[in-house]
Parts: C-alpha cells; sequence; structure tokens
C-alpha cells in the first residue's frame, strides 16, 4: 500500500500551476489509471489542494465526495439547472465513453436560447421532474442546447461522424419508433428529448449526443456562427413550412433569435418584401440591419391598417409569429390576405380568443411548426456560408462559463432588448 506522505507530494507535483479543473482532471486520471484501487480507497479522504495561476494555493475539494462518487471518472464544470432562479456551475463526472450510436463533443461555443431563460424564470417547463420517457433523465440537468463542438470519440457502430469533426448538433433526441418519427418527422416525436432541457446539454465542456444528429461543418466554419445554426433553423424550417414565398410579402411578429432568422430565411427565399412588427428600439434597429424592409411599431401605429396599405389594402401573403402573446397569435391571421398563410413559431402561455370563422370565412390556412430537422441545418450551413444568412449581428455577448448566471441570465434579465444571443464558453 502507498504512503500517504509520497502521494500527497505526488498530487502537489502535479498540480502545481493547475486551475482548479484541470487539478481535479489530473488528480482523477491519476487515481483512475495509475494507481490500483487500494490507493484509490485509501487517499478519498485527503483534501486536494491546488495552486491557482497567482501562485496561490487552496483547499480546492474534498476528495472523499467526489472519490466515493466518481471513482475513476474524470470531473468537469457544468451549468445545471435546478430550479427557478437556481442554476448551480458545480463539478460533475465528465460523460464517459459514448455509448453505441453517440459521439462525445468537445463544446466549443453554446448559446444561451429563450427556452433556457423562461425555465430560469418560470421552469420546470419542458425540464422533467420525473424520468423522461426517452432519455430516463430529470432535473437537476445541463441546461444547453445552441452549440457547436469537436468530437473527440465515437461509440460502436457511429460512421457518419468522425474524431476531429466539427459539429453542431440537432437537439431533438427522438425515439424513431413512433408515427411521427418513422414518416421522417422526428422533430415532433411523440418521446421528443430536447438536448439540454431533456438530457444533459453542452453548458459544460463535454457533452454525448446521438451521433445521427450531428451535422458535420466544414473545419474552417466560424465555430461561434456554427452555434446559431441551432436557433436559425427554427426559422428556417418555418419558411420551409410556409411553401414557397418568392416574391411574396412576408410579415414577422417579433425580432427576437428566432424573428431574426425567420426574416434572413424570408429574404433568401426571395420574399419581395418583409415588414417586421416589434417594439424593442434596439430589435427595431436590427431588423432593419438583417434586411426588413419595413419595421412597425404596434406603439406607434395600427399595424393591420399599415399592412394593408402595403399590400394593396389585400393584407400580406404569408405572416410568421415569432413572439408566442395572445394576441399577437390572431394578430397573424389578421395581417395576411384571404387564401394566405399565418405560420405558429411561437411558444403560448396563455390561450388566445380566437374566432374559427375568420379561417372558414376566408381559406386562410393556419400551420404550426417546432424545432428543425437536420436537413434544416444543412440549409442553414449553406446559407451561412454564402452569407445571405449573418451570425454576427445576432451575437451580443461572449461569456465565460462561470459567469453565466450573472453575465448570461440575469443579464439577459436586466438588459434583455439590448441582446439577442450571448454565446458561453465552457474554457
Ligand atoms: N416553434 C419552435 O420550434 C420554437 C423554437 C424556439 C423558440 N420558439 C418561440 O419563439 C418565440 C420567439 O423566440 P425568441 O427567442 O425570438 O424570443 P424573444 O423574446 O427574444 O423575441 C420576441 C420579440 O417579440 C417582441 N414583442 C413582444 N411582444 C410584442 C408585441 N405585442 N408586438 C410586437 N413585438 C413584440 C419582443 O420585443 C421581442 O423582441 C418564443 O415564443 C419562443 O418560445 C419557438
Ligand atoms: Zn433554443
Ligand atoms: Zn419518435
Amino acid at each position: 500500500m502507498a504512503n500517504p506522505a509520497v502521494c500527497r507530494g505526488e498530487f502537489d507535483q502535479r498540480l502545481k500551476g493547475c486551475q482548479c479543473l484541470m487539478g481535479l482532471r489530473n488528480v482523477n486520471s491519476m487515481l483512475a489509471s495509475k494507481h490500483d484501487t487500494s490507493f484509490r480507497e485509501t487517499y478519498t479522504h485527503l483534501p486536494v489542494f491546488v495552486t491557482s495561476s497567482k501562485g496561490e494555493e487552496s483547499e480546492c475539494v474534498d476528495t472523499s465526495s467526489f472519490a466515493t462518487s466518481y471513482k475513476g471518472t474524470d470531473i468537469m464544470k457544468a451549468a445545471k439547472w435546478y430550479g427557478q432562479k437556481d442554476i448551480r456551475v458545480e463539478n460533475i463526472p465528465e460523460p464517459g465513453a459514448p455509448k453505441a450510436g453517440e459521439v462525445k463533443i468537445k463544446v466549443t461555443w453554446c448559446g444561451i436560447c429563450g427556452s433556457d431563460l423562461h425555465e430560469y424564470v418560470a421552469g420546470p417547463i419542458f425540464i422533467p421532474t420525473k424520468p423522461h420517457p426517452l432519455t430516463g433523465r430529470q432535473a437537476p440537468l445541463t441546461l444547453g442546447h445552441e452549440f457547436s463542438g469537436t468530437v473527440v470519440e465515437v461509440g460502436a457502430g457511429v460512421h457518419s461522424v468522425r474524431v476531429g469533426d466539427l459539429v453542431a448538433p440537432d437537439a431533438c433526441q427522438h425515439c424513431g419508433e413512433c408515427a411521427a418519427c418513422r414518416s421522417g418527422h422526428y422533430n415532433v416525436c411523440e418521446k421528443l428529448a430536447f438536448t439540454g432541457l431533456m438530457a444533459d446539454g453542452a453548458f459544460a465542456p463535454y457533452v454525448n449526443v446521438p451521433a445521427e444528429l450531428c451535422y458535420v461543418l466544414p473545419a474552417n466554419f466560424n465555430p461561434q456562427a456554427a452555434a446559431l445554426i441551432e436557433p436559425l433553423a427554427t426559422g428556417f424550417k418555418a419558411v420551409r413550412m410556409a411553401g414557397t414565398i418568392l416574391g411574396e410579402t412576408a410579415v414577422v411578429l417579433g425580432a427576437g433569435t428566432i424573428g431574426l432568422g425567420t426574416l434572413m430565411c424570408a429574404k433568401a427565399a426571395g420574399a419581395a418584401q418583409v415588414i417586421v412588427v416589434e417594439m424593442s428600439a434596439a430589435r427595431k434597429k436590427l431588423a432593419k440591419e438583417c434586411g426588413a424592409d419595413v419595421v412597425l411599431d404596434p406603439k406607434e401605429c395600427d399595424v393591420v391598417a399599415e399592412i394593408k396599405k402595403l399590400t394593396n389594402g389585400s393584407g400580406a401573403d404569408v405572416s410568421f409569429e415569432c413572439i408566442g402573446n395572445k394576441l399577437t397569435g390572431p394578430l397573424a391571421v389578421e395581417v395576411i390576405r384571404n387564401c394566405g398563410r399565418a405560420v405558429i413559431v411561437g411558444i403560448f402561455e396563455e390561450p388566445s380568443a380566437f374566432n374559427f370563422f375568420s379561417l372558414s370565412a376566408t381559406d386562410k390556412v393556419v400551420i404550426g411548426t417546432l424545432a428543425y430537422t437536420i436537413a434544416d441545418f444543412a440549409g442553414v450551413a449553406k446559407l451561412l456560408a454564402s452569407g445571405q444568412l449573418k451570425a454576427e449581428p445576432m451575437i451580443t455577448g461572449r461569456i465565460k462559463l462561470d459567469d453565466i448566471v450573472d453575465k448570461g441570465f440575469e443579464e439577459l434579465l436586466r438588459n434583455k432588448d439590448a441582446h439577442i444571443k450571448i454565446l458561453v464558453s465552457p474554457e
């Protein structure tokens, strides 16, 4: 059996100059590989000391807690949702080797989504409080679903993705067996589980996800733009659901991440005129930068009357509701012409008062859309590469994982209009 003094010295040697997390990683791999089980079990009570980059030595963690629970596992930091206003950056075991059909990804950037903010303020909304039927996961779990990263390990049977690939993962984990999955519409799988909401996500240095959901990007693709493929894919799919909009007038209600993405996709799809309806000054400006032909503010004008004026009195050909407010749902139908289409993207907290006569009297069509499939990721990636979609104006903050609560979630609450997408680096 090893001598405690020697081992403590060895800890110190290996940890000198390391950051806390790296220190834990080193200690753990040392426990896992070099030493035998008796070593690990004998010294789990030893506190681990690390030397910070400033040269101060401090006690980092009591190994008895992590070593007994995570024997032989590397430790990483992750932002986990525990409850309303309770997201904790804490040390958790790094995901192990990916299972068959999965890959392990080293995360580069991960965006904070409006739905993450909803979970922070009013959750649990999507986060399961009992084991999810597909993933078996429940709170507390690691958030983060809008991300890019590099594949570092592949599980058995994975051929579509290779170690070293830069990928943008589609977040729609699905069963592959239900009627929706079998017809190719896995985005509405009966057991749908979003990565980072119903399975552990990417506000962490590593995450394991199904390989089939990884869209492989060219190696020189900007990894920050790659993290925006997921939210942009929602707008891309919304436009796809509208059918051809070539030469048409489209109205986009709301200029948040989803509305701006929908606006740019509508322009790329050949809309002749895109009218954006938005109230926030910062976002009205961004809508213009992203290509809006007209921006209407409902606080300053009668939106329906203005849209009629801009469309020879008839109404727009198509509308996209990207707000999720009980009043703007019906408005999306009101602003379109007879036989027009209203695509509903918003997620609604409250029901709307809606008279279906406004459909049966007009041949108007209302279309729902949830998420995307990986084909939409391919489309978005190509439009980003060609410059028809722009990620840069949408990135309003870049922060580190340690700062995710104050400079991420709280900043979005304090200053929501000034931000579109805050990206988080796990480094
Ligand atoms: N269907 C899907 O797959 C899907 C995916 C992601 C997000 N969403 C939903 O899409 C909606 C938009 O998401 P987001 O992240 O862009 O949200 P967001 O809150 O950033 O954007 C909404 C925008 O609407 C504006 N707005 C609010 N009320 C308005 C009003 N009455 N008139 C005009 N403008 C108004 C706000 O100023 C804001 O800029 C949300 O409901 C979200 O939950 C849906
Ligand atoms: Zn999202
Ligand atoms: Zn399914």
